[in-house]
């Protein structure tokens, strides 16, 4: 009786470590949004500072700020080849090329990628 409490207890500390890790519980998670971050790679994160991060990386309200999962899920779930399409040609108040007149499809690809924290399944 008592290994079996032990294993009920040990899956649910699994359980609980497995959700901390992904997301906060979903109130606390718009609060918690940091769109202030940069991407790791230096020249990935000098691209985005110069364009994206004018209006994703503000707080600019109505706009899928950077690292916020549940802006990103509706967008993510359009697929990469849809969001690469609508970056490039631009969409709603999003200009074509997200004012980044000299970035690679690949760069724009590693930006969105970024931006969207994991939301996009590969
Ligand atoms: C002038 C402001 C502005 C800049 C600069 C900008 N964006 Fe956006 N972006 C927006 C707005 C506004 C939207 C929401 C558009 C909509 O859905 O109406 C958006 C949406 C997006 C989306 C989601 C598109 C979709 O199909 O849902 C992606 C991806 C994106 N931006 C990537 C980028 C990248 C990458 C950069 C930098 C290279 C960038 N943006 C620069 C304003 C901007």
């Amino acid at each position: 009786m008592n290994s079996i409490y032990r294993i009920v207890v040990a899956l649910l500390c699994v359980g609980l470590m497995a959700c901390g890790d992904s997301s906060a519980p979903a109130g606390e998670a718009k609060a918690k949004v940091n769109f202030r971050q940069l991407p790791e790679d230096p020249q990935l994160a000098a691209l985005y500072q110069r364009s994206c991060i004018a209006c994703h990386g503000t707080g600019a309200p109505a706009i899928p700020q950077t690292g916020d999962v549940a802006a990103w899920q509706p967008r993510a779930a359009k697929g990469m080849d849809a969001l690469l399409d609508n970056v490039i040609n631009g969409v709603g108040g999003m200009p074509p090329l997200g004012m980044c007149m000299d970035c690679e499809p690949e760069q724009f690809e590693a930006l969105i990628e970024f931006m969207a924290a994991g939301t996009l399944s590969k």
